[in-house]
């Protein structure tokens, strides 16, 4: 896209962290800015603050497992703007980390795979058509370095099959020249609240009761909120995804080192031989 100036912007996930960043890097770019998310204090607060700077939002409550109320949210982004130009799949959560049962809990795995999964397939199925019809615009969907790094949990099952799609959507857009850019964000390490996902855990799928963290996933939760408060701010993630719709750029990593950590692995890929130690847990 060449201008951002006047067009309007869809973001999920807005009410906090990444999503309330590009959110706020919209705004400021002159565009109308639509932010939705399940946590509506959050999303009032990221809204009013968006507001007092003088430019265009609004707020839908929205969950993005229920897909017609990102149905509704297309709706309400179209009755408010007149068009959506630009679309970020960012809500997401993080899941628990895997714990003796709970990391196999089927709830566990259903509850993360329709927020970072099925939010992204109900996003393109409500607003690409818009788009297309159009005939420009641009998607953005968060994935994660988890994408990209094997393990076995709901969140790394979730961002693998987000990269994948997005990168079909990449493919499937340019073959059909309809005019829509795509990009496939990985973040690495980022100081939001993602730690704190379990405030949005729905009620059924409430984790198994009677499983107690051990003292190895204490310490791998430490870890993690570790890295997390030491990792990229959002503004910084929110100026890379500015700057790529712009220059209609797919990958949109935000540490090199991760991505060069990846080595070894498609080396392995190319060669047949057994997966190497990666060096790095994300
Ligand atoms: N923070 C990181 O280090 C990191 C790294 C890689 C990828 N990510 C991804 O970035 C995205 C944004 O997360 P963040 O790090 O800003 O965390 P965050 O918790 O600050 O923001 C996530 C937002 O998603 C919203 N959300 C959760 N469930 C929802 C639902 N069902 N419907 C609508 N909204 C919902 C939350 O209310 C929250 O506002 C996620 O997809 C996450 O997986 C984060």
């Amino acid at each position: 896209m060449d201008s951002l100036d006047g067009k309007t912007a869809v973001v999920t996930g807005a009410g906090s962290g990444m999503g309330r960043a590009f959110a706020e890097r919209f705004a400021k770019a002159g565009m109308r800015v639509v932010l939705a998310d399940v946590e509506e204090p959050k999303l009032d607060e990221a809204v009013a603050a968006i507001t007092a700077t003088g430019a265009s939002a609004i707020g839908v409550v929205t969950d993005v497992t229920d897909g017609a109320a990102v149905d509704r949210l297309r709706d309400a982004a179209i009755d408010a703007f007149g068009r959506v130009h630009v679309l970020c799949n960012n809500a997401g959560v993080a899941g628990s980390a895997p714990s003796g049962g709970a990391w196999v809990a089927e709830n566990e795995w259903r509850w993360v795979l329709e927020v970072n999964l099925w939010g992204v397939v109900h996003g393109h199925r409500a607003f690409l058509p818009h788009l297309v019809e159009h005939g420009d615009g641009h998607i953005v969907n968060t994935a994660s370095m988890a994408g990209h790094f094997p393990g076995h949990s709901a969140y790394t099952a979730s961002k693998w099959a987000v990269v994948g799609i997005t990168e079909g959507l990449f493919h499937d857009q340019r073959l059909r020249a309809a005019g829509v850019g795509v990009s496939c964000l990985c973040p690495g390490w980022v100081d939001t609240a993602i730690a704190e996902s379990e405030r949005n855990r729905p009620e059924w799928a409430a984790p198994p009761r009677d499983v107690e963290p051990s003292a190895m996933e204490e310490a791998m939760r430490a870890f993690v909120v570790d890295q997390l408060r030491s990792g990229m701010q959002p503004a910084a993630v929110a100026d890379l995804v500015h700057d790529a719709i712009l220059s209609g750029t797919f990958w949109i990593f935000t540490d090199r080192q991760m991505v060069a950590a990846l080595e070894p692995r498609h080396r392995a890929v190319l060669d047949g031989t057994n997966p190497p130690t990666m060096g790095l847990d994300v």
